[in-house]
């Protein structure tokens, strides 16, 4: 069977699921997504990821958006529609189609709320095994970082470039040599007196859900947990690095710019970082 994904209502083959060539998120990328992590059938981290989305939504004014109530429950339905154990769901709601194309925001055009899921083996991960190469890049993104705009253009330059590299991922890097994120992840080093360093919210980076987890369990688990901009040259330098998202939970990173990292394999605080986000996330999955 197919997967389903819905649109504007309607739970459609994914093959067949469309959107007007006048859709604002398709001219001008006026829109707003979402990505979480499905576990045993479960959406993890949901609320967090729920009220991200609600803040986008704000910060862009688009408007009239259906409820996250009703957001939860098609992604849910989408799930079991689908039969998806593990993988993602991804979910899209962008400013709608207005008659024509104009640059002020349209009256009385309802946004458009698409959503899809994706297998993807996230506990069971050759990265996490092996460990992920990262290249740094300029960060050549717009100024509000913190919204999760579908504009993603520079991420998709910036993963390219990884690729073309041989690498996984892309760290981005501000004019000072700080580096702001991944370019779909956070990014964390773990300093040589072990203090796990990522950069602080601000309109910089995107506020990961994956990361304020990460960040608490690690508190608890006595390691110093510092925010604040970290250089290209400190991540040389750093015992371990890491990178979190919903989409790969947390992988080590084992070499930036060609140099390796520690010992250049994942490292040890890394892993157990990644045990106990998943027995976080196994646990969360089965209360709710
Ligand atoms: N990306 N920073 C950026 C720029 C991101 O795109 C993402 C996630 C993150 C991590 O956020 P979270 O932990 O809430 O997933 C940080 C998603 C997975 C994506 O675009 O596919």
């Amino acid at each position: 069977m197919p997967d389903i994904a819905y649109v504007n209502g309607a739970y459609i083959p994914i093959a067949e699921a469309r959107v007007s060539i006048l859709d604002r998120g398709f001219l001008f990328a006026d829109g707003v997504y979402e990505v979480a992590a499905v576990i045993d059938g479960r959406l993890i981290d949901n609320e967090a990821h729920l009220s991200r989305l609600a803040r986008s939504l704000r910060e862009l004014r688009i408007e009239n958006s259906p409820s996250m109530t009703h957001i939860a429950e098609v992604e849910a339905e989408l799930v079991a529609r689908n039969g998806l154990s593990e993988g993602l769901v991804y979910l899209q709601i962008t400013r709608g189609a207005a008659s024509d194309r104009d640059f002020g925001f349209p009256q009385d055009t309802a946004p458009t709320l698409v959503a899809f899921t994706q297998r993807k083996n996230i506990i069971a991960s050759i990265a996490a095994d092996t460990g992920v190469n990262v290249i740094t890049v300029p960060d050549l993104r717009w100024a509000r970082r913190d919204i999760k705009s579908v504009a993603l253009l520079a991420q998709v330059l910036a993963k390219q470039a990884a690729l073309e590299a041989g690498c996984q991922e892309a760290w981005m890097v501000d004019r000072d040599s700080f580096v702001t994120e991944g370019s779909s992840s956070t990014a964390f080093i773990l300093t040589k007196t072990d203090v796990l360093v990522t950069r602080a919210n601000s309109a910089e980076i995107l506020p990961g859900c994956t990361r304020k987890v990460v960040q608490t369990l690690a508190a608890r688990e006595g390691l110093m947990v510092e925010e604040r901009s970290f250089s290209v040259d400190e991540a040389y330098d750093a015992k371990e690095a890491f990178l979190t998202s919903a989409s790969n939970l947390i992988l080590p990173v084992i070499s930036i710019d060609g140099r390796a990292i520690g010992s250049g394999k994942p490292g040890e605080k890394s892993g157990l970082l990644r045990t106990l986000y998943i027995e976080w996330a196994t646990n969360a999955a089965q209360s709710s």
